[in-house]
């Protein structure tokens, strides 16, 4: 006597009747670069199909993600001035604020969030203050503090720390609810690893660090125990909802998040998993739009409640394709 589980694989219908994972739009939290200027809509080298968009050219952008059924976007801003303190990072008329501010006119039904780091804005690309070649932890999270309000004051819906400074989400949570924003989540890149994957997005975004790396804050990919304590940390500050980046590589990392904590989860995506889907497939290796799938499937097995990825418009697609 033995078990025929391929009774249950016979056919598409049974095999869609019996699977326990099913991707839909609503997962995905699709990522947009606003760029400064007019009229620009230029695709990013390093990230095919995704593009540094002037504010002007984000309506259309916004349309496209909400025909493909998506209902959430994450906000990057490239300022044209950088400097010491990442001034053009809560400047009232920041390229984040003006980019905020014309999403929710035209499209007040649609979930922004805004990514609230220093790197893109600092000349020396680190995500906090440098003194000595140091980055400087509790002198950062004055401007971060000021980084969220701000975001908060063109109307983000929700604001992602993505620093790891320690101590950001208890001076963010404060500053929001004393502006007037005690509604307003904050979802914490909390177990946000020091990682080869985010090549491509310091491309697209110009944050690469000019010196060193970002090994004093992010964390050592080795450790799973201390992702746990930072997620801890991140809730009892007041997060909202927490994060795992990158995924693939962490999707262990996931499970035991979710195991843990009866929060939602989000998982990041990242530039380099999407990069090496996208380099293998134009090379003929893989089917990409399987792996693809196969993939955001597997973040989402693994605990995820939602998904911040640069295929989030592709899936859609991919997704009423497949019978
Ligand atoms: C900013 C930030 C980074 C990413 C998201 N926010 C880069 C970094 O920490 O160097 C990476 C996203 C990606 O690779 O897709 N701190």
């Amino acid at each position: 006597m033995f078990a025929r589980h391929r009774r249950l694989r016979l056919t598409p219908a049974i095999r869609d009747l019996v699977r326990e994972t099913v991707l839909t739009p609503l997962d995905f939290i699709y990522p947009l670069f606003v760029v400064e200027g007019k009229n620009i809509k230029q695709e990013i080298p390093s990230l095919p199909g995704n593009y540094h968009l002037s504010v002007d050219r984000l309506p259309e952008i916004v349309e496209q993600v909400l025909t493909a059924g998506v209902r959430s976007v994450l906000l990057f801003g490239l300022p044209e001035k950088k400097d010491e303190i990442a001034t053009s990072a809560w400047e009232k008329n920041g390229v984040v604020q003006q980019a905020i501010h014309q999403i929710k006119k035209l499209f007040p039904a649609i979930w922004v969030i805004t990514d609230v780091c220093m790197c893109q804005y600092t000349s020396h690309g680190h995500c906090g203050i440098v003194k000595n070649g140091v980055v400087q932890n509790d002198e950062t999270l004055e401007y971060l503090a000021k980084i969220a309000l701000s975001h908060a004051q063109a109307g983000a819906d929700m604001v992602a720390p993505s620093d790891m400074m320690d101590g950001r989400i208890f001076i963010i949570r404060g500053r929001l609810d004393g502006g007037g924003f005690p509604n307003l989540p904050i979802m914490a890149y909390s177990a946000k690893y020091s990682s080869g994957f985010y090549g491509p997005f310091r491309e697209a975004a110009h944050s690469a660090p000019q010196f060193g790396d970002r090994n004093t804050y992010q964390m050592d990919p080795a450790n799973i125990r201390q992702a746990m304590l930072e997620i801890e940390s991140d809730l009892r500050q007041g997060a909202d909802v927490v994060m795992v980046k990158p995924a693939l590589a962490y999707l262990d990392v996931i499970r035991h998040a979710r195991d843990r904590f009866d929060v939602p989860i989000a998982a990041y995506n990242v530039s380099g998993e999407f990069a090496m889907i996208k380099a293998a497939a134009e090379r003929g290796w893989i089917d990409e739009r399987r792996v693809a799938l196969e993939t955001l499937t597997a973040i989402k097995r693994a605990g995820a409640d939602m998904i911040i990825t640069y295929y989030a418009l592709d899936a859609c697609g991919w997704m009423l394709e497949i019978v």
